[in-house]
């Protein structure tokens, strides 16, 4: 049931916020994370772990790249994020200190699955999924499991999902941190904090981008290619935004990593050729905020016509870009959480505004259930 919504798409990015707040939900105490559905593992193993290997396909590996950021720097264990149909070919490195964790909204992706039992027999590798379907069989393969709580997705384009997976990976970086003491509890408490304000501020999102993303789409028909620039965690963001438009307006996308245009992507920029950047907060302590608007002024030197995904109240962009969308203040490895839904709602407004059709586009299912 749509509930009322033109599109399960429009009502799903409409309950991203409750799809955050229904992950982090039961998995508190004292303002600390407590996720009791790491208990098979153990923390004693937890402790053991050197390597973190993290297996998904499509936007569920880029939620698991924004986990390997968060996992980096709160717990300080090493993580690799691998395709799960790359992963189980080339005779992976796994041990019994090895914690593979595998991604999937369905549960069923058939890659997946067979990256999740390869590692079941093939090693004595610890098995954590983070799934958002009751039941499926990936959990089912696996030794615990996280489960997301975005309530059943229905649109082929996943959207609540992956704010809901991102949510998940940082209560398990959160958890992990606790039990290897690279975070004190008062680190903790923060990032807690940080993640229970996200649902509130993604309302804002959703509330403030809806008008502006869709007038945008609008003018954006005709476009044959659209770029998305990021870096750090704005990288898999970039990469989301270019999925979601060839998934769903068929449209040529691509997602770089911002650092890497003038290595080759530069050359791509012509007089009217959009892109899309995600903007660093100018309050970030690196100095990647800088980086980021000097390349927006280097494309926008060539004629490219700039849309910022920025943090509000953000001066340093507005003179380069032709289009800012504003999005709240956050800490930096909860921005992506934010920056993604104006992107979410993009696909959809130009998938519909070309009168395509947004919920079961053209080739794709739901779930991906060959190899
Ligand atoms: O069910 P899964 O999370 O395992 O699905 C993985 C991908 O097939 C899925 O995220 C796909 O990329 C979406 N259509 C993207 O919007």
């Amino acid at each position: 049931d749509k509930g009322g919504w033109s599109s399960f798409m429009a009502k799903e990015i409409s309950e991203e916020p409750e799809a955050v707040a229904k992950t982090i939900l039961g998995r508190t105490h004292d303002g600390l994370v407590q996720l009791n559905e790491l208990d098979p593992i153990g923390d004693e193993a937890l402790r053991d772990i050197d390597r973190i290997v993290i297996i998904a396909c499509g936007t569920a590996a880029y939620a698991g790249m924004l986990g390997k950021y968060a996992i980096e720097q709160w717990s300080r264990i090493p993580v690799d994020v691998e395709l799960s149909h790359e992963f189980r070919y080339r005779d992976p490195i796994l041990s019994d200190r090895t914690l593979v964790i595998s991604i999937s909204q369905s549960g069923e992706t058939m890659d997946t699955l067979m990256a999740v039992k390869y590692v079941h027999d093939k090693s004595k590798a610890h098995l954590l999924s983070v799934c958002n379907t009751q039941g499926a069989t990936i959990p089912r393969e696996s030794h615990a499991v996280v489960y997301t709580h975005a309530g059943p997705e229905v649109a082929v384009a996943s959207t609540k999902a992956f704010v809901a997976q991102v949510t998940a990976l940082y209560l398990i970086g959160l958890h992990l941190a606790k039990v290897r003491g690279t975070l004190d509890d008062a680190a903790i408490r923060a990032a807690v904090d940080e993640l229970q304000a996200v649902p509130d501020k993604l309302a804002e999102v959703i509330d403030v981008a809806q008008g502006q993303v869709g007038q945008l789409a609008h003018w954006m028909t005709d476009t044959q290619s659209v770029l998305f620039l990021g870096r750090h965690v704005g990288y898999p963001i970039a990469m989301e935004g270019a999925l979601k438009l060839k998934e769903l307006a068929y449209i040529h996308a691509e997602g770089f990593a911002a650092g890497e245009l003038k290595h080759g992507p530069i050359a791509l920029i012509e007089p009217g050729q959009v892109v899309f950047v995600i903007v660093p907060s100018p309050r970030d302590p690196s100095s990647l905020h800088p980086k980021v608007v000097s390349n927006i002024q280097e494309i926008r030197a060539r004629g490219a016509r700039v849309i910022a995904i920025a943090e509000k109240g953000d001066a340093a962009v507005l003179p380069f870009a032709d289009e800012v969308i504003p999005i709240p203040l956050a800490g930096s490895l909860f921005e992506p959480l934010l920056a993604v839904v104006p992107l979410h709602i993009f696909g959809m407004e130009l998938a519909d505004a070309k009168g395509l059709d947004v919920d079961q586009p053209r080739n794709l299912a739901k779930s991906v259930t060959v190899e």
